[in-house]
C-alpha cells in the first residue's frame, strides 16, 4: 500500500501491471469484508472532493457510499454551484482544495483539466471519466471478468462500438494484463492511434494481443466477454443522428453473440440504450454481467482510495 500513497489515478497505464493485479486483489479483499459485514475505516477523518461536470449515477454514488463505508466523508462538487464553472481557474481551485480535503475525484469533458488539476493539486486526483479515458471503470471491468471467468490473461475481450473512453482504458488495462482484445469500430470510430499503439506495445510484453477492425462478427468470433458502450458519449449529442446512422450494424444482439463462446458474458458500463447499442434480449439474459459490473465499481474504487488516500 505504501507504493501508492499520493498518488493520481488520471489514466489506468500510470499503474504498472503489478500494480493493477494488486488493487484487484485489495478490490476483492474489500468486497468480501464488507459482505461478511466487517467494519473497516483506514481512511477515518479523511475528505474526498468530487467534481462532477457531466451526469453521473453509479460514479457519484460509488465514491460517495465507497469513502463512507471507509470512515471518511465525501462532498458532492456540482461545477454549477462551484467557482470553477463561473471562470475561476483550475490551478487555482486545486491550491484551494488541496487545503481543506484529501484526495480529489473528478469528472469533466476535457482530459487536459484533469491534468492541469493534478499538476496543481497537492493531494491524489483520480479520474472519474474524461473524454479521453475512464479508469475506474476498466479496474471494476477486470475485477468482473476475474470473478466471472476466474482468471484474466488469455482471456478472449471483444469490444464492438465506440472507440470512445470506456474503450481506451479497457483496451489498455486488458492488454497490460494479457488479454486477447478484439476492437470492432466504424470507420471515422477508431480508437486512436496513440492508444491502440500503447496498447499493441502492452499486449506484446503481457502475452496478450490486440486486433483492430471494422468488422463485429470477427471480433465477437469465440469471444468470452462482449463488451459495449453508448454510441453518443455524454458532451458529443450534437452527433447522435449522424452516429445512429454510422453504428446501424454494430449492435450488440442475438445474432452476434452466437457467434461467442457458449459461456460469453456481456458487459456494459451502464448507462445503456436498448435497441440501439445492444438488445434488450442480451442485456437482459443470463450471460449478462452489468448489474455485477456497476456494483464492482465500489469495491475497486474502495480499493484505489484506499491504496492513494
Ligand atoms: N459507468 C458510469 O460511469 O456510470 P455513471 O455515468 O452513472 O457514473
Ligand atoms: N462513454 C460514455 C460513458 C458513460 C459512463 C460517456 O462518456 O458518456
Amino acid at each position: 500500500l505504501a507504493n501508492f500513497k499520493g498518488k493520481d489515478l488520471l489514466r489506468i497505464d500510470e499503474f504498472k501491471p503489478e500494480e493493477l493485479l494488486y488493487l484487484l486483489d485489495l478490490a476483492n479483499r474489500l468486497k468480501q469484508n464488507q459482505k461478511s459485514g466487517q467494519v473497516y475505516q483506514p481512511l477515518k477523518g479523511k475528505t474526498l472532493g468530487m467534481i462532477f461536470s457531466k451526469s453521473s449515477t453509479r460514479t457519484r454514488v460509488s465514491f460517495e457510499v465507497g469513502i463512507y463505508q471507509l470512515g471518511g466523508l465525501g462532498l458532492f462538487l456540482s461545477d454549477k454551484d462551484l467557482q470553477l464553472g463561473r471562470g475561476e481557474p483550475i490551478s487555482d481551485t486545486a491550491k484551494v482544495l488541496s487545503r481543506y480535503v484529501d484526495a480529489i475525484m473528478i469528472r469533466t469533458h476535457a482530459h487536459e483539466d484533469v491534468e492541469e488539476l493534478a499538476r496543481h493539486a497537492t493531494i491524489p486526483i483520480i479520474n472519474g471519466l474524461t473524454d479521453r479515458f475512464h479508469p475506474c471503470q476498466a479496474l471494476a471491468d477486470l475485477l468482473t471478468i476475474k470473478e466471472h471467468k476466474g482468471k484474466l490473461q488469455g482471456i478472449k475481450l471483444a469490444y464492438v462500438g465506440d472507440g470512445n473512453n470506456v474503450a481506451n482504458s479497457l483496451i489498455l488495462a486488458a492488454a497490460m494484463l494479457g488479454l486477447h482484445v478484439r476492437i470492432a469500430t466504424p470507420q471515422g470510430y477508431e480508437l486512436s492511434s496513440d492508444i491502440a499503439e500503447l496498447a499493441a506495445s502492452y499486449a506484446e510484453k503481457s502475452g496478450g494481443s490486440l486486433l483492430v477492425t471494422n468488422n463485429p462478427q470477427l471480433a465477437a468470433s469465440d469471444a468470452d466477454v462482449i463488451y459495449t458502450d453508448v454510441w453518443t458519449s455524454m458532451g458529443y449529442e450534437a452527433e447522435n443522428e449522424v452516429r445512429l446512422q454510422a453504428f446501424a450494424g454494430y449492435q450488440i444482439n442475438e445474432a452476434l453473440v452466437k457467434l461467442a463462446a457458449p459461456d460469453y458474458i456481456f458487459m456494459h458500463c451502464l448507462p445503456a440504450h436498448r435497441g440501439e447499442e445492444v438488445a434488450a434480449e442480451v442485456i437482459d439474459s443470463i450471460h449478462s454481467v452489468v448489474f455485477d459490473q456497476a456494483e464492482n465499481r465500489l469495491h475497486a474504487q474502495k480499493a484505489v482510495m484506499n491504496a492513494v488516500m
